[in-house]
């Protein structure tokens, strides 16, 4: 009996590779440049296993060319990329890669929170510069972390490690979600769960950790802005279309609000031209989760929920179980 096909859409670590390999016909894209949606398809055909990454776009218009495919193993914790109703509908189990990377994330986060408060970058630009002259009693004076509201949007595996981060630096920390957690945790993280609005007034810091759904899509914008302290910090590690683009920009050049530290965009890699002219803007390459060992784990984990699936059994991070038929 001939082995079952998977498409490897684009690079991943070559552990995860080996990992598929004595059970499969693999088909590897091994390069950066990652596939257009006519090449996928094309490309998918005969295949039964996708292992994809968050470049890739799979709305229903693709699911519905992809004859065969029984899973789509993403390579992200994130699933915005693809229409998972849609691929229900088809019968298209869909994975993705939770865990691993939660506390790796929280690192970022809460890295790009300091860097925005304490102007590391622009320190950085400074000393590089060469415009250092002398000690200066408030030269690139920034912000306390210490003692601080911290509020979290999206209190979940994400949200809470950061709120742990936020413990250890005796912060107070707020929560927005529509799940309120249990009392016993909210005890442990020292979370206090707020509306939307009285977070945005009372944080310092406003850290996203919301999936992108129809509902999330700019869930800042001006009037969230608007509500937050001139001296407050946005910090998103999330997807870049839960925050309006055009109206950060805004509220950074007229400081409604004092910085920003982002890791993601709202047309990635394109970045707003106007946040490439601030200096009150930390920006990274959607980097949070961007550890060797988590990164790693995420390829391996991509691959073993996509053979899983061959093998005929449960796939450990299965998002659509409702599409599964043991
Ligand atoms: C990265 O953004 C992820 O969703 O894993």
């Amino acid at each position: 009996m001939s082995q079952p096909k998977v498409l490897i859409t684009k690079r991943i670590y070559p552990e995860a590779v080996a990992l598929i390999r004595p059970h499969c016909e693999v088909d590897y894209v091994d390069s950066d440049a990652g596939l257009s949606p006519e090449e996928l398809i094309q490309r998918a055909r005969g295949c039964q296993a996708i292992v994809s990454q968050l470049t890739d776009k799979l709305p229903a218009a693709v699911l519905a060319q992809l004859d065969g495919v029984r899973v789509i193993a993403n390579v992200a914790v994130g699933y915005d990329n693809i229409d998972v109703p849609a691929a229900t509908a088809r019968g298209i189990l869909v994975t993705n890669t939770p865990d691993v990377l939660t506390e790796t994330t929280a690192d970022f986060a809460f890295a790009l929170l300091m860097a925005a408060a304490r102007r590391v970058v622009e320190g950085h630009a400074f000393v590089h510069s060469g415009k250092w002259g002398k000690w200066l009693i408030d030269l690139l004076v920034g912000q306390d972390i210490h003692h601080r509201t911290l509020g979290i949007f999206g209190m979940g595996r994400i949200g809470q490690a950061v709120a742990r981060r936020g413990r250890g630096f005796s912060m107070n920390i707020l929560y927005s979600d529509a799940a309120p957690l249990s009392p016993e945790l909210e005890a442990e993280l020292g979370a206090r769960r707020v509306s939307r609005e009285d977070l945005l007034r009372e944080s310092d810091y406003v850290s996203l950790h919301v999936p992108l759904t129809p509902e999330t899509r700019h869930f800042i914008g001006a009037a969230e802005l608007a509500l937050m302290k001139p001296s407050a910090i946005l910090v998103n590690t999330a997807r870049g279309p839960v925050v309006d683009e055009p109206a950060l920009v805004e509220a950074l050049r007229n400081k409604t609000i004092a910085a920003a530290g982002l890791d993601v965009f709202e047309e990635e890699p394109k970045v707003h031209p106007g946040l490439l002219e601030l200096d009150n803007v930390t920006l990274a390459p959607h980097i949070a989760s961007a550890s060797v060992a988590t990164r790693r784990r995420m390829s391996e984990m991509a691959v073993e929920n996509a053979l899983a699936v061959l093998l005929g059994r449960r796939p450990a991070n299965l998002l659509n179980p409702e599409a599964f038929q043991p």
